[in-house]
This record gives C-alpha cells, structure tokens and sequence, in this order.
C-alpha cells in the first residue's frame, strides 16, 4: 500500500472546520497525517479533535517542542511528503510570501524542504485585495501550490470568491502534488509512540520509490467519438479521468507509459507518452503500433459499434430521421489477449449499470484477461471525482469503498507494480 504522510497546517479562519473533514478523508485515504494548528487556528478548532481524528500528537507552539533533540521544529517540517496549509488565511499568506517565521507553523513553512500546498479561504474582499493577489503571486512564484477558492456565499453573506474547497477536491489536489515517496505505514496515537521513534520506524520500512522503472505500460483513456457524418458522432460520457489517473500513477512509480486517449480536454500527466485518438479503430491501431508492453490498462469506453459514416452531413428532409446502420467495432481487449504480443498482465475495465459483478466476471472469462476493474456508472461517476470499483480477477473479487479516483489510481499502480515484479520472480 502506498502510504504518503502530510503535514497540515491549519490556520484562524472561519473554514478550519472542514479541515478536520479534511484530516478524516486523508486518513480513508490510508494515508498519515500529523497537524498543526496555529494561534488563530485554536479559536476555531481544538488540537483535541484534531489529534483525535488524525491519531497524531498535535503540534501548536514553537517552543513547546520540549525536547529538540528528540523531535525539532527542522525534523516536524522534513519527515512529511507534502505540507498542506487549510484553510491558508489571509495573514498566514502574507507571512509566508514575507518569510516571516514568528511561530511554529511559519517556522515550519520556512524550514521546509518538502513541496507546499496552501488552500486559501477568506472574505472576497481580502481575497480580491492587491495585497493578497501580491502574495498569492509571489507564493507561486516561489514554487507554493495555491488552490484556487470556490466562489458563493460566505459565513460572513457577502458573495464571490473565497470559499473554502470542498475536502474531497482539497484531498484531489493532494494527491497530485504528492511526490511518489512511499513507505509503509508506522502506527501513530495521540499518546502513542515519539514522532522520531515513528520516524525511525518509517525508514525501516522504506521501500524503493520506483517499483516500475524498464516496464512499458499502455493505458487506454476516455470515449471514443465513431463519426455518423463529416459533423456528427456517436460517444459516451467517460471523461478520461480515471485512465488519465492510472497512467500518471504509473509514470510515477517508473514505468514507461503510452496512453491512447480519445477526445478529452484533459492535461497529460507529467513523464506519460499521449497518442491522441478519436474512433475504436485508430485506439486499437494505436494500441497494436505501442507493442510490446509488460502491461495493458485498457480504462477507455471504447465505442462497441459505429455507424456506417455519410461522406456528406445527412440533410433534415420529408422521409423522416435516417435509418443508422450500425456495424461491430473492433475488441481491443480480445484482440489484445488473443495476441502473440500480449502483455504479461492485461487489464480490462467493465462500466456497468447493474449486476456489476456477475457482468465483470463474465467479461473476465469471455475476454481473456487478467484483472476486469468493474464500476457501477449509473450515479455520476462519468466525470465525477470519486469511484468505487471492484477488482474481479481468476482470485476472486475484491470492492474497494468509494475514494477518488487518484486513490483508485494509485492503489490500482501499487497492484500493478507488485503482480510484474510476482511474474519477473517466477521461474
Ligand atoms: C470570526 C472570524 C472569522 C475569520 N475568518 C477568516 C477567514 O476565513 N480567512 C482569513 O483569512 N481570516 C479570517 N479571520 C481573521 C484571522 O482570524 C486573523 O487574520 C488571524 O490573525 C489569522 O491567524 P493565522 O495567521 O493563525 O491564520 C477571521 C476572524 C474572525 C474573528
């Protein structure tokens, strides 16, 4: 299990509230968290239910880290992968784009080294004063992830920009601003072991960062758009952002990877080789020119069939709407299996309405693959942030609860990495 340790500082605004929905989520998300909360931040929240909720000891004045030696304000700052700022206010951004350090948290956000996302809430008016717009562009500036607020109605009525983000689009954003550090997770209580006790623990426990380097990947992402004539198409509603998450997981842990996307208006992640696609035929022709692989993802909701397409755009007339003669397309997850050239480890993904399981296990026998990630699409998981998925395999089946869907992705990369390395293994 990939297992990733933030640092969340939480500051004196209205919204500190949802950071303890915030703390809630990260822990389901498997992942530790250690808090702290500054002066202003104690008006809102108490350490108490911070503690109680992140499992953590809970940090609140510089100079009540007693012991140095065992457990600085240098160390507090280092041992975490990401430093997350909820809610950043107004004040704790201008000292941060200042360098001021007059207290544990600013301390803490000078010394360091580790990537920084700040979450701003505040009343539109400060949002929108110069000041702030000079100290949110310095902070980026100096490499400071700053979320953007949502817009609406604010505690104090006034309304525009300034909210707080939703805690489920706050842990999305953390997730990819987490650098691929992995370990295994360390128990951590309130009163439970030294923070350098845990910290010597984790290092025990390090595992290599990439699990995946030499092993070439394809993905398959998004719809596919199968023409009727030069202007009209048939598609469906996947968004792209699930493969798209899988394929930055990956590329996180080492691998190589091509993803084949279909129309999507989505960014490539980072280190990820995109072939951009548009009908079922070009995502298979593009999937067999990417062969070998060590594995194939194939997530996109391809098109099971597409029209015979006009050469000229069909004109409304009397006789009524045209008869669309549908033709089968080709089954790239079949093909794939039945290939000289298939992957060591093929994966298949199953959109379903109903029966998920039952369908997804007869997919799995039907198409010849490996592992059939099933998910139920009735809600709005087409384009949605979460997901929850079933993993259907010769094994048995395994549901995962619903999480987003970067936490699907990395989980499902975790599994990946393990199940190449089980097969290199094998005699
Ligand atoms: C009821 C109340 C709500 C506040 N809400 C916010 C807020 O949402 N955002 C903000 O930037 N400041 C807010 N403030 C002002 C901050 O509390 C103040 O600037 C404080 O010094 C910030 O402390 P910090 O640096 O520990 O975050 C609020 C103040 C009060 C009294």
């Amino acid at each position: 299990m990939i297992y990733s340790r933030i640092l969340l500082i939480v500051g004196g605004g209205i919204a500190a509230y949802k950071a303890c929905e915030l703390v809630r989520l990260i822990r389901k998300a498997g992942m530790g968290v250690r808090c702290v909360v500054t002066e202003g931040g104690r008006e809102f929240v108490t350490p108490m239910t911070l503690a109680a909720l992140s499992e953590n000891r809970v940090f609140t004045s510089l100079f009540d880290l007693t012991d140095e030696t065992e457990m600085g304000h240098i160390q507090l700052s280092r041992e975490v992968d990401l430093v997350v700022v909820c809610p950043a206010t107004a004040d704790l951004l201008a000292k941060m784009a200042a360098g001021i350090a007059d207290d544990l948290a600013t301390t803490l956000l000078l010394a360091t080294d580790k990537p920084v996302l700040a979450v701003p809430a505040m009343n539109v008016r400060m949002w929108e004063h110069a000041a702030t717009r000079r100290n949110v562009e310095r902070l980026r500036g100096d490499g400071v992830v700053v979320m953007e607020p949502d817009e609406g109605e604010m505690a104090c009525g006034e309304f525009g920009a300034g909210r707080l983000p939703e805690p489920e689009a706050i842990l999305a954003e953390i997730h990819r601003h987490l650098p691929s550090t992995h370990s295994e997770p360390v128990e951590g209580r309130a009163e439970g072991p030294s923070l350098a006790k845990q910290v010597s623990a984790t290092r025990q426990f390090a595992r290599p960062l990439q699990s995946l380097p030499g092993k070439h990947i394809i993905v398959t992402a998004g719809p596919t758009y199968e023409p009727i004539d030069p202007v009209r198409y048939l598609a469906n509603r996947s968004s792209g952002r699930q493969g798209f998450a899988i394929a930055e997981a990956l590329a996180a842990l080492g691998a190589r990877v091509t993803l084949v996307a279909g129309p999507v208006s989505l960014h490539t992640p980072p280190g990820v080789t995109r072939v951009d696609v548009e009908t079922a035929r070009e995502m298979a022709e593009a999937v067999d020119a990417a062969l070998p692989a060590d594995a194939a993802i194939l997530v996109a909701a391809v098109a099971d069939w597409r029209a015979e397409a006009a050469p000229a755009k069909i004109k409304k007339g009397d006789r009524g709407p045209p008869a669309l003669a549908l033709v089968e397309n080709p089954d790239i997850l079949a093909s794939l299996a039945a290939s000289p050239q298939r992957p060591a480890l093929l994966v298949g993904f199953a959109a379903e309405t109903c029966d998920v399981i039952a369908h997804a296990r007869a997919k799995l026998a039907r198409k010849g693959c490996d592992w059939i990630v099933a998910n139920d699409v009735s809600g709005d998981v087409m384009g949605g942030d979460a997901n929850t998925v079933h993993l259907v395999s010769a094994e048995g089946v395994e549901s995962w609860e619903e999480q987003p869907k970067i936490v699907v992705a990395r989980k499902l990369a975790d599994r990946i990495a393990r199940a190449l390395m089980a097969r290199a293994a094998r005699p």
